[in-house]
């Protein structure tokens, strides 16, 4: 248990952002302005308009807090109307990527000694004491998760990637007829695989759509010129298995100007994936497939 010595102090900054209610929009709009985009209505060209401004708060946590706790905390005690996104807790639902001091990464798994940064805190001209450290008090900064149109302060609005997953049919299509026994159940059997099978995209089960990889991708920013790294990872799943039937047909749909080809194999994407997925490796691998088919 902590004691009131192993306590620091932590300013969360966050960037945050209130959309402009609609009707305040319809009245304040220009009646000359243009309806629509001339280069479509993706998701990243509508951008919601609204006010932005940097938050600092101030809490005492233990080193070992996640940031998430921070915020929870800002929210119960101090702010209420801070938005942010988060559910499971523990990593493994993926609805609470951010950007923590500008790199995506998940809330629920970041914790504050890993995170915190003493520049910028002390005021100009103010020295450290001799021996501090980071955890004698410092910056966190939250901003919400970069290549997606943002909804309200720290939630990004992440169905263009979500769109783009959909888009590439991400459940199994299984080959052949479904077998059945002789009374009438569907013969799992049939199903089995190897080891050696399963361990050729067991790895990739593990993603959880955080979109922590598309919002390191520097080509990815929002989807429109690039499906991104989740939805890659989404359909190498399928690919990979033996069960699959759709291999040519999953290698055709990424194998487009948007897929696999403007990847320009920066390796960004892999850096912080909460679930230990190699994003740049995969990547590498599944462009090779589609050239050799
Ligand atoms: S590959 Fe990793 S970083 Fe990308 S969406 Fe899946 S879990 Fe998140
Ligand atoms: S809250 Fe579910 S992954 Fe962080």
């Amino acid at each position: 248990m902590s004691n009131e010595n192993d306590m620091v102090s932590v300013t969360l900054r966050v960037h945050r952002f209130t959309p402009r209610a609609e009707r305040e929009r319809r009245h304040g709009s220009n009646p000359f302005a243009r309806k629509s985009s001339p280069f479509g209505d993706s998701g990243a060209r509508r951008r919601p308009r609204g006010k932005q401004w940097t938050q600092d708060y101030t809490l005492t946590v233990r080193p070992e807090d996640t940031v998430l706790d921070c915020l929870l905390t800002v929210k119960r005690t101090l702010d209420p109307t801070l938005a942010f996104r988060y559910s499971c807790g523990h990593g493994m639902c993926g609805s609470d990527a951010v950007a923590i001091n500008g790199t995506p990464t998940l809330l629920c798994t970041a914790p504050v000694h890993a995170w915190i940064r003493n520049d910028g805190f002390r005021r100009t001209g103010e020295e450290g004491e001799p021996g501090e450290t980071a955890a004698d008090g410092g910056v966190i900064e939250l901003s919400p998760l970069p290549g997606f149109p943002v909804q309200r302060d720290l939630i990004a609005d992440i169905d263009p990637m979500l769109d783009q997953i959909r888009k590439l049919k991400p459940y199994l299509e299984a080959k052949g007829e479904l077998r059945t026994t002789a009374d009438g159940k569907v013969n799992v059997f049939e199903y089995l695989q190897s080891p050696a099978e399963l361990a050729k995209y067991e790895t990739l089960t593990n993603c959880i759509a955080c979109g922590v990889c598309e919002g390191s991708c520097p080509v990815f920013a929002g989807g429109d010129a690039f499906i991104g790294p989740a939805a890659l990872i989404a359909a190498s799943r399928f690919v990979n298995d033996s069960r699959d039937g759709r291999t040519m047909d999953r290698l055709d749909a990424i194998d487009t100007e948007d897929g696999v080809a403007a990847c320009q194999s920066v390796r960004a994407c892999g850096r912080q994936c909460p679930r230990g997925i190699d994003v740049g490796e995969e990547m590498w691998q599944i462009i090779a497939k589609v050239r050799e088919r």
